[in-house]
């Protein structure tokens, strides 16, 4: 029988429990919520990012009816200092319109009959002319929709059109064509759904924000976890030829002049989800903002402490102002900048973090200088340091005490185990001292996308409401991933250029956060054990990027078969590091990991050991 303890005053459930962790990772902002279907846009991918990239990458020319163009990335007279490349046509016969043709993401542009779609472009031509836009199917054959622009300037000017689609499709493509003389040079072109999240102009997928919003997350942890803090940090007008530190001044203001980046998880970065729009988007779904900030140190595999008092002065300064810009009045200098984007009431921001998973000693050094300067201006901001992961051990701990010396508000605690681990785990924060910091789980989830794992997740929450006295926060991660641009797995929510679905574990994410109680009462459960099923789970394996080959797999075991997912036995599959023991071993990747979930032919309801050896060959992309 259960029994439950209806006399006694129980655990408050702490009324911000449960929230998101949105990351920048899988495409999940260019190519997933940020509602843009142009990719590259501004012709800003370049080889020294990414060896597969060019200016040109999504785009190829298009010539009709006898026309002669050559494509080149320009970047004399651009569009302006941060948006350094544009598209030039050399026309050398103008025949029926030449110029360029966008695939967008996955299988190309999403269009769906009756609807409206906002093009905008920059052009310049000495010349005026035509610009011609239309929707296509990929061989021209069919036409959705059509616009045609007339380009006067010899200067950038924008141009803007609205295009209604007459067919529904997943896999248009946007055609730019110029008739009449050259050279034309086009940057920004853009196109976005009318509809988007709250009707917001540079906004949200509807059906991504939607399922975001649906499961009612009190906070929004954002702009991610390496994301944000992994890169040099020279502003752009210094620009390196790899990945700035998130910076949240380059992604304010006009979309054409926030620079884009390469980000830690090897792709581009428009940012045209920039601060702005987090806070906008928190607000929009009834989430407190949560954004994490670099404290000048790096992690994620990448040791680059910021040591220069002045340099760090700087970012401890734009610290205070995010605050401000979150907060102040709009006689302040960033409350005004806030209110001229179009928010005169602040966004009422309570907490910030301070540093992601950071696993270097400069830490200690350079978190104090941040807290001491939010503590002194901003008493009342909540300030959450970290811990890094739960496998790191004594490093983990370590962070610990320094979160206790500091008076840290909260520790960000991470964790990416199996479903065992979940299932064995369920009283971790009954003996957690209730009189220092408040833990936020900012990461965690079992590793696999299966019910099993949904399972194991969910009856770990019942610890944690069980403890939330002491966890005042907690988000699965990672939030999104686009099919075609896997960095990572287990993801929560999962999306092609049109299609969105849950996992199994953004469903029980759903249920508890929707039906959150007041307060947790005593209960326990006597008698004969609960029959036990076998779990079958997915060997969560994802990567730091996806270009990672596996020579070598072997697995061994005390019996039973062991499920390897197609893909992987394939040597494709994906990795979830903090599995098992990994370095970086003459710049490749060198892995081995444990298979703790796997199914037992003998039908027996205990967990079975196995082994997992992996050899991994690194083949490009992001350093990790
Ligand atoms: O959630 C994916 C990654 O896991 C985050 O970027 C990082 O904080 C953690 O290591």
């Amino acid at each position: 029988p259960l029994t439950v303890d209806t006399a006694a005053e129980g655990t408050k459930v702490s009324d911000r429990l449960y929230g998101v962790f949105y990351e920048d990772i899988n495409h999940a902002a260019d190519g997933g919520l940020y509602a843009e279907l142009v990719q590259n846009r501004s012709f800003e991918y370049n080889a020294t990012d990414e060896p597969s990239y060019t200016g040109l990458t999504a785009w190829s020319e298009v010539e009709r009816g006898g026309g002669s163009v050559a494509l080149s990335v320009a970047s004399e007279r651009p569009l302006n200092d941060n948006n350094r490349n544009y598209l030039r046509l050399d026309i050398a016969a103008p025949g029926e319109g030449v110029g360029v043709r966008n695939a967008g993401y996955n299988r190309g542009i999403p269009l769906r009959k009756g609807h409206e779609y906002d093009l905008s472009l920059y052009a310049r031509r000495p010349a005026p002319g035509p610009i011609t836009v239309t929707l296509e199917s990929a061989d021209g054959a069919t036409v959705y929709g059509r616009a045609r622009l007339q380009a006067r300037s010899a200067e950038w000017k924008k141009y803007r059109a609205t295009l209604t689609a007459r067919g529904t499709t997943d896999a248009a493509r946007l055609v730019v064509l110029a008739e009449g003389a050259g050279p034309v040079d086009l940057d920004m072109i853009s196109l976005f759904p009318r509809e988007t999240y709250k009707g917001r102009e540079n906004g949200m997928r509807e059906d991504i924000a939607e399922m975001i919003a649906a499961l009612k997350p009190r906070f929004l942890r954002f702009p991610g976890g390496c994301v944000t803090n992994v890169g040099t940090y020279d502003p752009y007008s210094v620009r390196q030829d790899r990945r700035r530190i998130y910076q949240w001044k380059e992604t304010i203001g006009p979309v054409e002049e926030r620079p884009t980046n390469f980000n830690f998880w090897g792709y581009n970065q428009s940012y045209g989800i920039g601060y702005y729009e987090y806070f906008q988007f928190a607000e929009d779904i009834g989430a407190e903002p949560l954004p994490v900030l670099s404290v000048g140190v790096n992690g994620c595999g990448e040791n680059r402490p910021l040591t220069d008092e002045t340099a760090l002065a700087r970012y401890v300064q734009d610290t205070l102002d995010l605050i401000e810009f979150a907060n102040g009045p709009v006689t302040s200098p960033w409350g005004k900048k806030r209110a001229e984007l179009g928010h005169p009431k602040p966004f009422g921001l309570e907490y910030i973090g301070l540093g992601n998973e950071e696993i270097y000693p400069e830490f200690f050094a350079n978190y104090p200088k941040f807290a001491q300067a939010i503590r002194a201006k901003h008493p009342d901001i909540k300030i959450i340091s970290n811990s890094g992961q739960t496998s790191q051990g004594a490093w983990f701990d370590r962070m610990w005490s320094f979160a206790r010396e500091q008076g840290a508000d909260l520790v960000d605690e991470h964790y990416y185990n199996s479903p065992s681990w979940f299932l064995a785990n369920n009283r971790r924060y009954d003996s957690y001292d209730r009189t220092g910091p408040k833990v936020f789980v900012g990461e965690y989830a079992s590793q696999g996308n299966t019910f099993g794992n949904a399972l194991a997740e969910a009856s770990y929450l019942t610890g944690i409401e069980r403890n939330s006295d002491v966890v005042e926060l907690a988000a699965y991660a990672p939030l999104l991933a686009n099919v075609d641009y896997v960095d990572w797995t287990p993801d929560l929510i999962w999306f092609d250029n049109d299609q969105v679905y849950g996992s199994p574990s953004y469903h029980v994410q759903r249920l508890f956060s929707r039906n959150v109680g007041e307060r947790i009462l005593p209960s326990a459960y006597t008698g004969e054990p609960l029959p036990q099923t076998p779990i079958r789970g997915a060997i969560g394996l994802g990567a730091w990027n996806t270009q990672v080959r596996y020579d070598d797999v072997k697995v061994t075991g005390a019996g039973g078969e062991v499920l390897l997912a197609e893909d992987f036995s394939a040597g494709a599959g994906a990795w979830t590091p903090g599995a098992g023991a990994w370095a970086v071993r003459d710049g490749g990747y060198e892995q081995t990991a444990t298979v703790e979930d796997a199914r037992s032919t003998a039908g027996s309801a205990d967990w079975s050991d196995y082994t997992l050896e992996v050899t991994a060959r690194k083949t490009g992309g992001a350093e990790g």
